[in-house]
């Protein structure tokens, strides 16, 4: 009898036999699909639990962040003026008596920081646009638009800013 008659002595797919799937691929797909699962499930477990405030270091509210409340004394804002807080880009007035406003410290002309506030001006140092105090109003050119107004409230003996 002859070898390749017999199927258990057979090596390869005889004639006309479709060939195997790989299904090692689909497998192996499944699998690393499976691993990137558990893998964004562990960070993201990792990442609340740093978020609850559990061993993690916690973050800063400083002002140095995007959204954190800036507190200013408001001794340091003066009547008839106010102060630019550079680092935080904040711009902070006091027209009048208690009359506290919080405006973005960066130009709408061509986004440099405010330099200087001139009496009842807020001064661009790059082309010379000024604003008002009062309510962050275009003063003098060349931007067309006002500074942008945050949010602002008298807290004890803060103004706080977000
Ligand atoms: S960027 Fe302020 S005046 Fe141009």
């Amino acid at each position: 009898m002859p070898a390749t008659r017999c199927p258990a002595l057979r090596r390869g797919p005889g004639p006309g036999a479709r060939p195997k799937e790989p299904t090692w691929k689909r497998r192996t797909v499944i699998q690393l699909l499976g691993i990137s699962a558990l893998a964004i499930a562990g960070a993201s477990a990792c990442s609340s639990t740093a978020s609850s405030g559990g061993a993690a270091p916690s973050r800063s509210t400083s002002a140095s962040s995007g959204s954190a409340a800036v507190k200013i004394p408001l001794t340091d804002i003066p009547v008839g003026g106010g102060v630019i807080r550079d680092a935080e880009k904040i711009v902070a007035t006091q027209a009048t008596a208690g009359q506290y406003k919080a405006f973005s410290a960066v130009c709408q002309h061509q986004g440099c920081t405010v330099g200087s506030i001139e009496g009842q001006k807020i001064v661009c140092p790059c082309h010379g646009s000024a604003y008002s105090i009062v309510d962050g109003s275009v003063v003098n050119g060349p931007t067309t638009r006002p500074l942008i107004a945050k949010s602002s409230s008298v807290e004890g003996s803060d103004l706080v800013v977000s």
